[in-house]
């Protein structure tokens, strides 16, 4: 299954892709995480009387969020309009996302027969995803889309706590004293990831974000034992298509350089750790990152300011993509984040 950017010189030659790959680029590339979604009046519009989970399985509406921030900012990568949850809705796990709240499932996980009862993942259940990311391929040309996948530990905290979770107490109650349990419910949620990114690829995706939002909340020798290895089978898998597969949680400082080692071509730094730190940790890897979310609360040219020194700190790195050390949070204005994509494109100009 080659990488379907090959096709393509312009979307190959992009500064994403090159940056992404290691090679040098023009400028240094920016988008946000959550760059589609609340903080935009146009999303909000599209989105008035249709739930989350009906939009992300409706095309015309993927493609059309997915475009908006494109469209609006300039951005050097669009990122899938989906959720993490969304693979285990698409094999009939009884879950919702409540507005506010986020994944609630209905019939949390706790026992070997309810890992079982979890369907492994065909592209038969998802033909609407494959049918966004062809439609959006099409119409992003030589900007690159970025496929995304929840990581095994973090999606099991959905399943396991039945809803969102500050501690993550029966997660990882589950991990410490029921490890056959957990090894299962990790091999069946890595299964799954896996074969999500793979369709995402297959329809034309150039490059996968595996998202392990919550994994700081482990010890680095947990992390190692319980995680790691669930996460580096979905980046292995994801390795044999070619394309850039990033990396990247919240809080996990004490853990990015296993983080690349699990097998991630770029690692996401959150905005607790120096830019210069994390590169450090990750030695020889691309790095991803890392202004403080509220920055773009702050008047403009604190901001920038950030942004200028974070963008000189990241030319220590083979690479380094421009972004938010989370996503951006709902009541961000739009026209700062205008204002930072453009800064960033003309600041690290080579
Ligand atoms: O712009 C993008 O980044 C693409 C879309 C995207 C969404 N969710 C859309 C969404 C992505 C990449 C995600 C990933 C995701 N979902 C993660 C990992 C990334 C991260 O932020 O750490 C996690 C942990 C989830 C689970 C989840 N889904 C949460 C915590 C929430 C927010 C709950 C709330 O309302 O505060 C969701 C819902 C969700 N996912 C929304 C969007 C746009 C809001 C729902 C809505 O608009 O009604």
């Amino acid at each position: 299954m080659p990488a379907a950017s090959t096709n393509n010189p312009e979307l190959h030659g992009s500064a994403f892709l090159k940056t992404a790959r290691g090679e040098p680029a023009a400028h240094a590339p920016v988008w946000f995480m959550r760059q589609a979604g609340r903080s935009l009046p146009e999303y909000l519009k599209l989105r008035e009387g249709v739930t989350m989970l009906d939009s992300c399985m409706r095309p015309e509406l993927v493609v059309e969020i997915t475009m908006q921030p494109v469209r609006r900012y300039g951005v050097d990568a669009a990122i899938f309009f989906s959720d993490i949850v969304l693979p285990l809705k698409a094999v009939g796990v009884d879950l919702d996302i409540v507005p506010g709240v986020g994944p609630v499932v209905a019939h949390p996980v706790e026992t070997i027969a309810d890992v079982e009862a979890i369907p492994d993942l065909s592209p038969d259940h998802v033909p609407f995803i494959t049918e966004a990311v062809q439609g959006l391929v099409g119409e992003l040309g030589s900007t690159p889309l970025i496929g995304f996948a929840g990581a095994p530990f973090t999606v099991a905290s959905y399943l396991v706590e039945g809803g969102p979770s500050k501690e993550h107490a029966k997660t990882k109650a589950m991990m410490f004293g029921a490890p056959e349990v957990w090894d299962a419910l990790m091999r069946k949620i890595s299964g799954l990831a896996a074969a999500y990114l793979e369709v995402q690829v297959e329809a034309g995706a150039s490059a996968v974000q595996l998202f392990d939002s919550w994994a700081g909340a482990v010890t680095r020798e947990d992390y190692r034992t319980h995680v790691m290895p669930w996460s580096a089978h979905v980046l292995e898998r994801i390795g044999a298509t070619g394309v850039p597969r990033i990396h990247f949680g919240v809080g996990t400082g004490e853990i990015l350089d296993l983080m690349g080692e699990a097998g991630a071509d770029v690692v996401g730094v959150d905005w607790r750790v120096p830019l210069e730190a994390g590169i450090e940790r990750v030695g020889g890897r691309v790095v991803q990152g890392n202004l403080d979310p509220t920055l773009v609360f702050a008047p403009t040219e604190v901001m920038l300011q950030r942004a200028a020194e974070i963008l000189d700190a990241g030319r220590a790195a083979p690479g380094h993509i421009f972004n938010l050390g989370h996503g951006v949070i709902p009541s961000t204005d739009p026209d700062q984040l205008a204002r930072l994509t453009h800064f960033v494109q003309e600041h690290s100009q080579r």
